[in-house]
Order: C-alpha cells, then sequence, then structure tokens
C-alpha cells in the first residue's frame, strides 16, 4: 500500500531566505554569464513539486520509464531525478532544494523527499535557438535562410531547447550546476552535466551538503593533507582541478563566438598544493588564494561564504567548522606538510647529487 506524501513534498511554504538583492539578467545565459548567476531568492520553496509519492527508483534515470511509450507514460516530468549528499552518490539528500530558472526569469523549485527523489510538471521555456551538443558535436536545433534569418525555430517540445541555470541548495551550501545541459523525458537527456562527468570516476550525482567535510577538526595544528586537502578535494571538483575545464557550446551565440568558451576552474587547481601543468594548462595553487599575513582577507574563505560572487557558489557560513578549520590552517601559516623538513632536506640532497 502507498503511503501518503512524504516529508519533501509537503515544505511547501517555507519562504526561500532573502538575502541581498538580486537582479535576474537573461544575459546570464551568454557564454559568459554562465559562469556567474545568483542563485534565486523570494519564492516558495518546492513550490514545483510533481504529484504523487515517487518513492521508488533512486538514482536510476526517471526517463527509462517516463517516457513516451515507457512503463509510467501516464506520468511525464519536465525534470526529475535524485539529489544525494554526496559527490559518490551514494548517500541521498531529502529536504535538500533543486533549482532551476528559465531563461524568462521563471523560478521552477523543487525539493528532495524521504528517497532523494524530485520531479516536476512545470514547463520550461525554450530557446528558438538552441544547439544540441555532445561529445565535441554541436549541431543548430533551428534553421536559419541564406541571410541568417530565422526560418524555423527550435521545437519547443525538445526538451534540448529547454535552457535553464540550476542549483541545489541545503542550508548554507549553494552550487550551481556547471553547464546548462536539459533535462526531459523525450531524449534521454535527463540530467546536467556534473550529474554525470566526475573527474574521479565514471559515476557523479547531483549532489550538495552542508555538512563538514570531516567529523571533527583540531582547534589549532591543523594539517594540509589530512584536514584541509579532504576539505577541498570533498568539495572544490569538478571546477578546481587541473587539466581542462572549459565549457561546451550550448546556444546560437556560442557559435557566433566560439572564443567564449569559458575554463571553470579559473586557472586555479585546490587539490594540489602547488597547483599543476596538466595538458599544457598552468595552474596557480592555494598559496595563490589565502592570505596567511591576513587571513580574514583570503580569497579561499571570502569567496565561498553566502552571498560572495563565486562561480561555484557558497559551501558554509563563517561558523562552519570547515570554514574555521581553513581559517585556522592559514593563520597557521597556510603550510604543506606533505614532506617534513627533515624529509625535505633529504629529498633536496639526493636532488642535488
Ligand atoms: C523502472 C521504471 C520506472 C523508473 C525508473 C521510475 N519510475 Fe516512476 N513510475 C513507474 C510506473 C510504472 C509508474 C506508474 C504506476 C504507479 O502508479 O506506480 C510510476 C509512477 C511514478 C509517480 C506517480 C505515482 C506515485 O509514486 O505517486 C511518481 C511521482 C514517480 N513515478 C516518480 C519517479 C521518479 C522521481 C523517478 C526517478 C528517480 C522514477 N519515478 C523512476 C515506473 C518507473
Ligand atoms: C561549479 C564550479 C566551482 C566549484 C565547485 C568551486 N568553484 Fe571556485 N570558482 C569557480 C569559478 C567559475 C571561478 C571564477 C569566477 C569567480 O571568481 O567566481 C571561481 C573562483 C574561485 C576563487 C577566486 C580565484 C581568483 O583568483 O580570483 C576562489 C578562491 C575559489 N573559486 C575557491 C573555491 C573553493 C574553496 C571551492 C570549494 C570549497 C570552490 N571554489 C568551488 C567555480 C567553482
Amino acid at each position: 500500500m502507498k503511503k501518503l506524501v512524504s516529508t519533501g513534498l509537503m515544505g511547501l511554504c517555507i519562504a526561500a531566505a532573502a538575502a541581498a538583492a538580486i537582479v535576474y539578467d537573461k544575459s546570464n545565459f551568454s557564454a559568459a554569464g554562465r559562469v556567474y548567476q545568483p542563485v534565486p531568492e523570494r519564492y516558495i520553496i518546492g513550490k514545483d513539486n510533481g504529484p504523487g509519492v515517487g518513492l521508488h527508483h533512486a538514482g536510476e534515470r526517471c526517463d527509462n520509464c517516463h517516457k513516451k511509450g515507457g512503463a509510467a507514460e501516464a506520468y511525464l516530468w519536465t525534470a526529475s531525478g535524485t539529489l544525494y549528499a554526496d559527490r559518490a552518490g551514494r548517500k541521498v539528500l531529502p529536504g535538500g532544494e533543486i533549482i532551476l530558472q528559465d531563461r524568462e526569469g521563471k523560478v521552477i523549485s523543487m525539493t528532495a523527499n524521504a528517497a532523494g527523489n524530485f520531479w516536476t510538471n512545470t514547463s520550461i521555456a525554450s530557446n528558438p535557438f538552441a544547439v544540441a551538443s555532445h561529445g565535441g558535436m554541436t549541431e543548430p536545433l533551428y534553421v536559419l535562410d541564406a541571410d541568417g534569418n530565422l526560418v524555423e525555430p527550435a521545437d519547443p517540445a525538445d526538451p534540448r531547447t529547454w535552457i535553464y541555470k540550476a542549483w541545489v541548495r541545503h542550508g548554507a551550501a549553494v552550487r550551481p550546476m556547471v553547464t546548462l545541459a536539459p533535462v526531459g523525458s523525450a531524449t534521454g537527456n535527463y540530467m546536467s552535466c556534473n550529474m554525470h562527468h566526475n573527474p574521479k570516476g565514471s559515476r557523479g550525482a547531483l549532489w550538495v551538503s552542508s555538512e563538514p567535510a570531516l567529523p571533527s577538526y583540531p582547534a589549532r595544528g591543523l594539517k594540509y593533507t589530512e584536514h584541509i586537502h579532504p576539505i577541498l578535494n570533498g568539495k572544490c571538483v569538478p571546477c578546481h582541478i587541473p587539466g581542462k575545464t572549459m565549457t561546451r557550446l550550448v546556444t546560437k551565440s556560442d557559435i557566433d563566438t566560439p572564443s567564449t568558451a569559458i575554463d571553470y576552474s579559473h586557472s586555479l587547481d585546490l587539490i594540489n598544493y602547488r597547483g599543476s601543468e596538466t595538458g599544457g594548462y598552468l595552474k596557480l595553487g592555494i598559496r595563490s588564494v589565502v592570505n596567511t599575513a591576513d587571513p580574514g582577507k583570503s580569497l579561499l574563505l571570502n569567496k565561498t561564504v553566502p552571498g560572495a560572487l563565486h562561480g561555484g557558489g557558497a559551501f558554509w557560513d563563517q561558523s562552519s567548522p570547515d570554514y574555521l578549520a581553513l581559517q585556522q590552517w592559514i593563520s597557521e601559516g597556510a603550510r604543506n606538510d606533505l614532506y617534513s623538513s627533515s624529509q625535505r632536506s633529504i629529498i633536496l640532497l639526493l636532488l642535488s647529487d
């Protein structure tokens, strides 16, 4: 027997926390605008939760069945999936919020239920100039005449034309989705790219968490390898990593100006202390974003709290254990303990031979 409505679906009337006044700007759908767009505020959280109970098949592709001709074709969702607390997709996150904002500015908010599942049938605005893109291939979904006039707009029923920005939120943590990949139930495109492209493995997840990276931190004597690396490695990928982190083309403006490709790491590698040079991409390391003389002025801290302008979103607030650990480590000199000083002199000795 089915039970009625799980917790996630009941949180319908919690208004979003009002933060600094934020203005929606359509230009944020340009290639450059994709890097940063403030998370929407002032709407009813969970207002677009779909009908039903939806406790089944967590982590599976909902549109394997919820599609025309599928086992659940009576229930077609415009967006659906499962939200996790961790990147590996091991632990679901009931009550976490999934936010979309379409290119007309409409905000769509869903909350994950007890199984971590979310779904909606709210419509998502279509971009007449949408471009299909995958595996380096790009193909306009619209037709132009010889003079460049639009003859046939992209089909608004095709989910690949539903251009939106997406975020996931939980407490003080807000993660923007890296790209504008569409979801939908007609084509098999069912999630945003960083749900399935994971630099560390084959399976990525739509995830966010305001939980600290480690269960506890010492009050002083923080170690880079033991405490700091796990925080950054757990939360700052897939963006601040070595190698290529460029986005793909998704709209006509990108085809017209191909040079607008965006580097999502900002040439900052936060998983290698000293930075990296991989595949021709030179990236600075952690020392470039800490200020040991005045820890409070460190970009590492100021970029990552709510209200900051950061393409990666907010990860904690000033009272969170992770934030305090980073702050303490910076005030202790932001050192790398990978090699102790005696080990380092031995290595130097060997190298100088
Ligand atoms: C293996 C096939 C399959 C997959 C995968 C699947 N569903 Fe379903 N779903 C069904 C079928 C069949 C029904 C209609 C029969 C019924 O009422 O149980 C259904 C009905 C539903 C309903 C309405 C009935 C209810 O539970 O209240 C919701 C909501 C739902 N699914 C959500 C989801 C979500 C979200 C996902 C992805 C995380 C998903 N489903 C994945 C087969 C599937
Ligand atoms: C979704 C991708 C993404 C994630 C995840 C992400 N960032 Fe960023 N970050 C960016 C982008 C894009 C920029 C450049 C634009 C800007 O300044 O916001 C940036 C810029 C920065 C900068 C400023 C660099 C400079 O030299 O100006 C710092 C510091 C930073 N991020 C720290 C972090 C930390 C710490 C984390 C993890 C806790 C993190 N970021 C996670 C995308 C991300």
